[in-house]
Order: C-alpha cells, then structure tokens, then sequence
C-alpha cells in the first residue's frame, strides 16, 4: 500500500522526447506523453478497444495514437477518432494530474479533485544560478521504503562506501532524529577530523586546502511521500561547522526522490546539487559519475536486502537509535495510508 493522494516524481522532463513513456508507479500502469505545446499529459496505459498499451504508440497532433489499430485520444483520456469508426461511444480512460515543475514530472496517482499543484515541494536549487544540479535514475528491485531506511541513517557509508564519502568517524559520531514541522531530520556531526576524498576534491574545487582538519555534517530530512534530501558539507574546523563564513565551507545538498514502482520495486531519482562551482559542467559530470557508482553500491545491498526480507519473511527485525529516522518516516507513511483508507469513497458520498 502507497499512501496516493500526493505528488511523486513521474520521471525527468528529458525521458520524455517525441515518443511516449510508459511507467509503472504505486502499481499503476501509465503512459506519459507531451500533448499541445509540449505540455505533459498522463494517461493510463491501455487502449479502450483491445486493451494494447498506448506507450507503444505514437504523438499525433497532441494527442496519444494506439499503436495497434490507431485509436486517438486527447489528454483527458477521452477518444478522439479511429479510421472507419465512430468514437464518440468509446469509454473514456483515466488521466492523471501531472505538473512539470523544477527539473522533474511530478504525477498525483489519487483522487485527481484533491491534487494541488501548490503542494508541489519548492526545491531552492532549481533555477538558481548560485547551484548546480547534476543526478540520474535507477530502477532498484526493493521497495521505496528500504531506500528512506538507507538514506536517514548514514551509519552504512562507512561499510558499503569505503575509499569515496565513508570514514570511520562517522559510526563514531551520535547521531540525533527530531522532527522539523513535517520532515523527519536526523543528523550527525563530526568535528576535528581529515575530510574523506569527495570533500577533499570539492575543498580543492573551492580553492580551500584539502589537508586541513575540518568539521563535517550531514542531516537528512525526509518529507513523505518519498523525499530524502541531505545537507552535506564540510567547514574548517572550528569555524561554525554548518553556520562558518561561505568562504571557509563547502556544501551541497544530496537529492533522492524515490516513487514506488510496486510494493518491491522503485525508481530512484538521485542527484547532488552543490554550491561550490556552479559553472563547472566538467565537475558536475565527474560528481554525478562518482554518485552514480557510490549509489550503485546501495543499489547491490538494497536489493539482496529486500530479497532477504522475502526469504526470511516473518523474522523479527531490531530497531537501534541509528534507525530512529527511518522509523519515523515510516510510521508518517503508514499513518498516511491508513487516513486514506478512512477517507469515504465516492460511490459512499453519492
Ligand atoms: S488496441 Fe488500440 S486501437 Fe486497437
Ligand atoms: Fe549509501
């Protein structure tokens, strides 16, 4: 169970060219396409004669044709014309509310008459020239929600990411969940210590010296449904950690947003957006290159992870003071689901 009547990120505005997109989200099956003037559309996946998916077709004029036997329907999901047929009988299909917003598709796989596009999260990297952004996707077999686990406690970078981010100071150092409003923020500092590789290469891209001792911070903030986003950075020691002067800190912030696929499987939109550099394509390519192979590192524990948990299923589990992030924003999403399931149904209300 997903909780539905929120926005999760679709895809990359880029996955979408002149051809369509099909994808599965919270177990759905949709199919993305640009209708009139490039703008965005989500449909379900199925063509209302014999039930072919419509991402195997093609963009006619703004609208979706079944690559089987041509049926054309409009962004509403509402048939258009077929050769040699009358539609205007034809079942209508769904459509789904999608927004493209800040460097992603956003689609609302709930009740269409709850989506506000206002609720859609801002994200202070996006079109801001003091930023940049670089990131990718992959597709994991586990469920969204081992993933929020991986990202609200960092204790694993010092096991699955040793020689790139991980150290041994960081399962050294206490880590603290609290909530913020509705994000659940765990963090961790670490003072007085050598700055692993990543940041020894970003302090030199900041004309900082990379052999200086620094302090070093990272605190994840989950919002539901599926938002992990961590400030990162390093500040020479002593100068205020998070809050030193600009000019002896380097900082950026990790980006994850993950949108179940089904209830063991999601996409997983990573990235770094950084403050240090923001003009420096050649450094945003070797940084998404770095993240994309210290990601793929979560991707093998995850998935052999999540195939565990079905081999041993039943097993009792143990929750320590370092999962406390991940409890948290799990019990957000159950609590969410449970409240969706309360909410009447609207054959109920009529
Ligand atoms: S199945 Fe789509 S037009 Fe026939
Ligand atoms: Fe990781």
């Amino acid at each position: 169970m997903f909780p539905m009547n929120t926005w999760y990120v679709a895809c990359t505005p880029d996955e979408i060219t002149d051809k369509p997109l099909g994808r599965k989200i919270c177990g759905l099956q949709i199919v993305l396409y640009r209708g009139r003037e490039g703008k965005v559309a989500a449909l379900e996946d199925f063509c209302p004669h014999r039930g072919a998916a419509l991402s195997l077709g093609s963009v006619v004029d703004g609208n979706l044709m079944c690559g089987y036997h041509g049926l054309v329907m409009d962004c509403h999901g509402k048939a258009v014309s077929m050769p040699m047929q009358r539609v205007n009988g034809f079942p209508c299909i769904r459509s789904y509310p999608v927004e493209e917003r800040h460097g992603y598709v956003w689609i609302w796989p709930g009740d269409a008459a709850k989506a506000d596009p206002a609720t859609i999260p801002d994200l202070p990297w996006s079109n801001n020239p003091e930023w940049a952004f670089g990131g990718g996707l992959y597709h994991i077999q586990c469920s969204y929600r081992l993933m929020v686990d991986n990202l609200m406690d960092l204790t694993h970078e010092a096991y699955v990411h040793v020689g790139s981010i991980g150290q041994n100071e960081i399962d050294q150092s206490p880590v603290k969940t609290h909530m913020e409003g509705n994000q659940v923020v765990t963090s961790r500092e670490m003072h007085d210590i050598v700055a692993p590789p990543f940041w020894q290469m970003a302090m030199r891209a900041q004309g900082l010296d990379d052999q200086v001792r620094v302090d070093r911070w990272q605190y994840s903030r989950f919002t539901a449904p599926g938002s992990v986003l961590i400030d990162v950075g390093v500040a020479l020691a002593g100068q205020g950690g998070i809050n030193a002067d600009p000019a002896q800190r380097v900082y950026a912030i990790v980006v994850d947003f993950m949108t179940p696929e089904t209830e063991t499987s999601h996409w997983y939109f990573w990235g770094m957006a950084r403050h240090f550099k923001p003009d420096d394509s050649a450094l945003t390519d070797s940084i998404r290159q770095g993240q994309g192979a210290i990601f793929n590192q979560d991707l093998a524990v995850l998935e052999a992870q999540q195939h565990n948990r079905e081999a041993f299923e039943g097993r009792r589990l143990l929750a320590l003071n370092i999962d406390a992030g991940g409890v948290r924003a799990n019990r957000i999403l159950d609590d969410m689901v449970v409240a969706e399931r309360a909410l009447p149904t609207e054959a109920a209300v009529g």
